[in-house]
This record gives structure tokens, C-alpha cells and sequence, in this order.
């Protein structure tokens, strides 16, 4: 019985409720498969986007293509790319043989800095979707606050009301790079994709881009399995007491905060396990012991240099 209402929200989740808020399924325990459809945060232009997503660095080639294939399988409907990330063609491919209907799927990718400006902002864009075989994707980034941020974000603007982005945002963005880019933009930035993670938890910032308006999606949720994160005591603590993984305390520590996700990861046990976040709420004691963790320093510096 239990398995059949896991299939009938599943079937419901890929097929009627695309995104939608069905946060209730089957109850489960940390091994079993959990299966719900995604809920969706609505961003400031009112488009829906699922809290939790596939974050898709390092799977390139045929591991990509696989990898996105089972993430979509499993119920998976946010897929993180990148133009640095040399699988746009690989995830596009795995989208398109997934026989899934192109706007149930939610494709996020992101302009690498080395084409900055307003003319190769635009050409890069082409160059994927080209690679990701679409007419448009769903959230365009600037990966990086690096280069001609102005130029670039004009090329946004156009391509965005020309219908082919349906949301435009950036990544890694400070406070004051925000400011600094609100001064010229017409269209607000509807999303800015950060590290967040039980030992950089960004509240600062976190605050900031909400007083913008702007939905926070974090980056390395489980900070890559540095400084420990899988087997931190006080997350395997409370894992124990909901009867759940470490992985899945963390995922549902960031999307209690309001904040979106996209964890990576190859395994398909794992990407199952990682859906499995609905079913079950932190309580204050629980959000205290985490926000204890917070170091309030990146765990990525080698990937902040100006
Ligand atoms: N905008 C940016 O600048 C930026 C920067 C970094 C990342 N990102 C995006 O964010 C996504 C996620 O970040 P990330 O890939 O750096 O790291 P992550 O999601 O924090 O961690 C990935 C690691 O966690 C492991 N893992 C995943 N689920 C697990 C589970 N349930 N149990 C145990 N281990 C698990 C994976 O191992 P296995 O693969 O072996 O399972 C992998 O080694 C990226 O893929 C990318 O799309 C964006």
C-alpha cells in the first residue's frame, strides 16, 4: 500500500502537478525510497522553481547523460549546468531522451566569465542553448561577479523579455555586488546561487538578497563532504532522532530556511535518498544545533579570487 501511494504521488508529481506544492508523501524511513514530488518557490517574476534541484559539476559526458537520466527517473525537475561545467550537451541529451514534456523540466545555466560583456554575452547564450538542444532555458546565471557585469547583464535583460530565459539571475554575488549591479539594471536579479552549508551558512547574506527579493539557491549543500559534513556528530544526531540521513537533515535545514537547492551526486541511491525531504520538519532545537555549526568562512576560497 505504502509503495502504491508512492507511485500514485510520483505519477501525479511527473505528470499533473509539475513543480506544485505536493509536500505530503508516503511516510518513509531513511532507507527506504521516499518518493513525493518537489514543491516549488515562486521567484519575483512569479515563476515557479523547484526548492530542490540536480547540481550536475564534475558529471560530464556519458556519467552526466546517466546521472541526469536517473535524477529525471526519480522525480528530479531542476537541473543545475553550467557553460564551464562541459556537459550542457550531456544534459540536454539525458533531458531529451527522458521523453518528459520540455516545460516540466526546469534547466538552470550560467554564463562563464570568460564571456562577459554585452556581445559575447549573448553569443555564449546561443553557444548553450545550442549545447542543451532548447529554444529557451529557465534561469540564466552569471556565474561569477567577474568581467563586464553591466554588459552582460544588459544581454540578460534583452534575451530574458525577448522570451528565451524565463528568469535571469546571478551567482556568488556579495551584498554590495548586488547594490553595485542594481544602480544600472531595469530587471532585478530573481535569484542569486551562493555556497551555503552547515559550516557556511550565509545568514548575512541570506538577509540581504531577501530584502531584494531575491531567492537564495545554495551551491555545495553539503559542502562537498568537506570538514566531515556526512559523519558531524550534531547532524548525525538529529538524523537519528527523525529517523533520517545526514544528507537529508541538511537538505531540509537550508529548505526550512527558505532557501533552494541542487545537490550532485552520481549514485542513484543517493539521488533518491536526497528527495526524500518532505516528509519530515526540523524542529527549533534542531535548526539551533545547526546553526551552531556555522565557521561564517567559505570552505571554497580557492574559488574566490577576485
Ligand atoms: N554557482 C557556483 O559557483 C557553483 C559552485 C559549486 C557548485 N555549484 C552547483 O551546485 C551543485 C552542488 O554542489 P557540489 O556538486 O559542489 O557539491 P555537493 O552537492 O555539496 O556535494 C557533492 C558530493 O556529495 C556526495 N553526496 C551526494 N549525496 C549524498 C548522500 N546522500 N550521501 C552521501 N554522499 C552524498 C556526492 O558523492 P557521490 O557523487 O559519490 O555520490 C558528491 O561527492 C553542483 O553540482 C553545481 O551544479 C555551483
Amino acid at each position: 500500500m505504502k509503495k502504491l501511494t508512492g507511485k500514485l504521488l510520483l505519477l501525479l508529481g511527473l505528470s499533473a502537478l509539475p513543480f506544485m506544492g505536493l509536500a505530503q508523501s508516503a511516510k518513509t524511513t531513511a532507507s527506504a525510497a521516499p518518493v513525493s514530488a518537489i514543491p516549488a518557490v515562486t521567484l519575483a517574476n512569479g515563476v515557479k522553481m523547484p526548492v530542490l534541484g540536480f547540481g550536475t559539476f564534475t558529471l560530464k559526458g556519458e556519467v552526466g547523460e546517466k546521472s541526469v537520466a536517473a535524477a529525471l527517473s526519480l522525480g528530479y525537475r531542476l537541473v543545475d549546468t553550467a557553460a564551464i561545467y562541459g556537459n550542457e550537451e550531456a544534459v540536454g541529451a539525458a533531458i531529451k531522451k527522458s521523453g518528459i514534456d520540455r516545460a516540466s523540466i526546469f534547466i538552470t545555466t550560467k554564463l562563464w566569465e570568460s564571456h562577459s560583456g554585452y556581445e559575447n554575452a549573448k553569443k555564449a547564450f546561443e553557444v548553450s542553448l545550442k549545447k542543451l538542444g532548447v529554444d529557451y532555458v529557465d534561469l540564466y546565471l552569471i556565474h561569477w561577479p567577474r568581467g563586464d557585469i553591466k554588459g552582460s547583464w544588459k544581454a540578460m535583460e534583452e534575451l530574458y523579455e525577448a522570451g528565451k530565459i524565463r528568469a535571469i539571475g546571478v551567482s556568488n554575488f556579495e551584498p554590495e555586488q548586488l547594490a553595485e549591479l542594481m544602480k544600472t539594471a531595469r530587471i532585478k536579479p530573481m535569484v542569486n546561487q551562493i555556497e551555503s552549508h552547515p559550516f557556511f551558512q550565509q545568514q548575512k547574506a541570506q538577509e540581504a538578497n531577501e530584502k531584494l527579493g531575491i531567492q537564495v539557491q545554495a551551491w555545495s549543500p553539503f559542502a562537498q563532504g568537506r570538514n566531515g559534513l556526512f559523519t558531524n556528530p550534531v547532524l548525525a544526531a538529529i538524523a537519528k532522532k527523525h529517523n533520517k540521513t545526514v544528507a537529508q537533515v541538511t537538505l531540509k535545514w537550508l529548505v526550512q530556511r527558505g532557501i533552494a537547492t541542487i545537490p550532485r551526486t552520481s549514485e542513484r541511491a543517493e539521488m533518491q535518498e536526497n528527495l526524500g525531504i518532505f516528509d519530515f520538519e526540523l524542529d527549533a532545537a534542531d535548526m539551533k544545533k545547526i546553526a551552531g555549526l556555522d565557521t561564517n568562512t567559505s570552505l571554497f576560497s580557492e574559488w574566490r579570487r577576485k
